[in-house]
């Protein structure tokens, strides 16, 4: 699997070691409350996911790790799968478990090095993202990396005990390629 190297993070595989760690963060209200949900079984369904991910496009799992390049060490994870089985929608998701890591830029280079390595590795149209209404880390990151908000989901996702609303956000190819620094 490939490793993605940007200036402050990479992204790269997920290391056995790493699982316990990670898996926690799933458990923990605080890391991905209170805006949405992120459902797995047990501790062996989600290394079985992580490890079977790659031959599966609807996989939830996680992807790539998130490790800043001065420091080793997951931070974060980031994945993709594909959402709709007729429109070409590729829904890329993020998180940064480690909360003290939040809010320096890591998670807007993580999703842009995903974004552009799924257009130069894979053939998709056109690659998206959904977040809660009032998820602004999540929204300000989208757009601070090109996407554009294409409308409203009412009552879409269903987290502590009752329906949001979601944004839907989208770049095509021809968008990000036309962005794309030379070389
Ligand atoms: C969403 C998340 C990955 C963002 O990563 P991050 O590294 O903290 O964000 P960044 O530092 O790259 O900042 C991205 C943008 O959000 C803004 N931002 C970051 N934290 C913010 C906050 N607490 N309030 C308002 N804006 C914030 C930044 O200013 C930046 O916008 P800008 O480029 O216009 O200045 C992280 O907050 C997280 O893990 N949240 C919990 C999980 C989650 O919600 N995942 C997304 C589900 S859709």
């Amino acid at each position: 699997m490939a490793v993605l190297e940007g200036k402050s993070v990479r992204l790269r595989p997920l290391r056995p070691a790493e699982y316990p760690g990670v898996f926690a963060w799933y458990n923990d209200p605080e890391i991905v409350a209170p805006f949405d949900r992120f459902s797995t079984d047990t501790f062996d369904s989600f290394a079985r996911s992580v490890e079977t991910a790659a031959d599966d496009p609807r996989s939830l799992a996680p992807r790539f790790a998130v490790e800043r390049v001065s420091e080793p060490g997951v931070i974060g994870l980031v994945g993709h799968y594909l959402a709709h089985p007729v429109l070409e929608f590729v829904d890329v998701w993020y998180i940064l478990g480690d909360r003290a890591a939040r809010g320096k830029g890591y998670g807007k280079e993580a999703v842009r090095l995903l974004v552009d390595h799924l257009f130069r590795t894979e053939r998709y149209a056109r690659i998206g993202a959904t977040c809660d209404i009032e998820n602004v880390p999540s929204y300000r990151l989208l757009e601070g990396i090109g996407l554009r908000r294409e409308g409203t989901l009412h009552g879409a996702l269903f987290h502590h005990g009752t329906w949001h609303d979601v944004y839907v956000y989208g770049v095509t190819r021809a968008e990000w390629e036309s962005r794309r620094p030379p070389g």
